[in-house]
């Protein structure tokens, strides 16, 4: 069932050509919110996403006091109140679709001398958090939620203590809880991964001159410090730029390049992946923005073969596997995922959402518990749903790309958490896709 009636009708347009800029990361910009909102002094954010996820992360920080200016598109000046300045908050603060949000809110708000409450949309109502909730309970804290669902009732006025733990599963979310819990616990905080996962939160903090001692797969700090408002330079978002590293590899003709893209480590593995299918894809001008490491990412048409994708790449591609299996579909032979069973519990359950789609495009794909075996196949026409999962519907319209006619995507709108202007942006490279706005009932299948 459809969630919202925005839809797409999507089918093979010219071959990809020129150069793209994808917008502003996201994890990235949650975090400079954050931690512009309790640092001491004045923080100026440029290349700010301008997304829905985003922007509800900076609404929730004015409902706790914080005054955040908008002074151009993609720029946010973050007045920031200090560590103990947040206000109580009149309302529930609403995260919108943002797990990344709710996740790192709950670790804030935890250590606060208010009760707060965190509300998310309906997929968000269904993400799992547990997973923050028993870390920052064995800290001392006090949240209550709906059999580990949200709304999350946290608890002010808990006195937090730190912790060493081992984190079940790989996530930057979970880590990123803690650690911000981790600023006002007193004693020593420590977190440790079962694989590494993004260090945003670890790098801004020492940027935000926070001393945080880490590695891959290990975060230690101690509370006690203070937070000293300095300026972030956004990088463009790897997991958007994805989907056109994506078309370009699988649409024949294509040359495009993808410009100034975020390349920490712990984004990349689509792209170690993909050049292990055989995409030809160049990393050139390599160089620093706002402390990491960007480049301009060249990508030709090449026939891509199936692989075993290495388990240990999971964590490194988590947001991309929906482009993956896109890219899988259009291989040569078989693609295996496995290990990543946390698929299962993003924006939507995206092995199954991803089957369901590519299936009804004429793919081949199996899904196991913890991922997919896919092979190449020849795609067709049809009508998908993305079920409200960004990724999903972007995914689909790569797809689309592949196919003589028509894809009909379903329930698209909220892409523009993410990745606002996509449609523009993929249509001036090349793309065939229209947003279609309201269906119309004659319209296809
Ligand atoms: C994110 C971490 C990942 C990722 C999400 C953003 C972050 O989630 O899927 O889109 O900003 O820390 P997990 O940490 O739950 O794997």
């Amino acid at each position: 069932m459809s969630g919202s009636s925005q839809h797409w009708i999507a089918s093979a347009g010219a071959p990809l050509r020129g150069r793209v800029r994808v917008p502003g990361d996201k994890s990235i910009s949650h975090r400079a919110v954050m931690l512009g909102a309790l640092a001491d002094g004045v923080t100026r954010v440029s290349g700010f996403l301008e997304g829905e996820d985003t922007r509800a992360t900076a609404r929730v920080f004015e409902q706790l006091g914080v005054l955040i200016e908008t002074p151009s598109a993609s720029e946010r000046i973050v007045h920031g109140v200090g560590l103990h300045g947040l206000r109580a908050p009149g309302a529930p603060l609403d995260c919108g679709n943002a797990g990344t949000g709710m996740r790192l809110l709950a670790g804030v708000l935890a250590a606060q001398a208010f009760d707060s409450v965190l509300v998310g949309d309906a997929s968000l109502s269904k993400r799992p958090m547990k997973r923050v909730i028993e870390p920052l309970e064995r800290m001392g804290a006090l949240i209550e939620s709906h059999d580990g669902l949200p709304p999350l009732q946290v608890r002010g006025g808990r006195a937090l203590h730190g912790v060493e733990y081992a984190l079940p599963v790989a996530s930057a979310q979970v880590k990123s809880a803690i650690l911000l819990a981790g600023l006002y616990a007193q004693g020593t905080t420590r977190v440790v991964e079962p694989h590494p996962t993004r260090d945003y939160t670890e790098r801004m903090l020492a940027a935000f001159g926070w001393p945080v001692d880490f590695s891959p797969g290990r975060a230690q700090l101690e509370g006690g410090h203070r937070l000293r408002a300095t300026d972030v330079d956004v990088p463009a978002d790897f997991s958007s730029a994805a989907f056109f590293l994506v078309a370009a590899s699988v649409v024949p003709g294509s040359e495009l390049c993808v410009d100034a893209v975020g390349m920490n480590p712990r984004r990349t593995g689509l792209l170690r992946a993909l050049r292990a299918m055989g995409a030809d894809i160049d990393v050139r001008n390599e160089r620093e923005q706002g402390g990491e490491g960007v480049a301009d990412l060249h990508v030709r048409y090449a026939p891509l073969r199936g692989i075993d994708v290495p388990v240990e790449l999971v964590p490194d591609m988590i947001d991309e596997f929906p482009a993956l299996f896109v890219a899988a579909a259009c291989a040569q032979g078989r693609t295996v995922v496995r290990g990543a069973a946390e698929l299962r519990v993003k924006e939507s359950d995206r092995i199954a959402t991803m089957a369901v789609g590519l299936r009804a495009l004429g793919a081949r794909i199996e899904e196991t518990p913890d991922g997919a075996i896919i092979e190449g196949s020849t795609l067709h026409g049809g009508a998908v749903d993305s079920h409200g999962d960004h990724r999903i519907a972007m995914s689909l319209a790569i797809a689309a790309q592949r196919v003589g006619g028509p894809v009909r995507i379903d329930d698209v709108a909220n892409v523009a958490t993410s990745f606002p202007g996509f449609v523009a942006l993929a249509r001036g490279c090349g793309f065939g896709l229209d947003d279609a706005g309201e269906p119309a009932s004659d319209q296809l299948v």
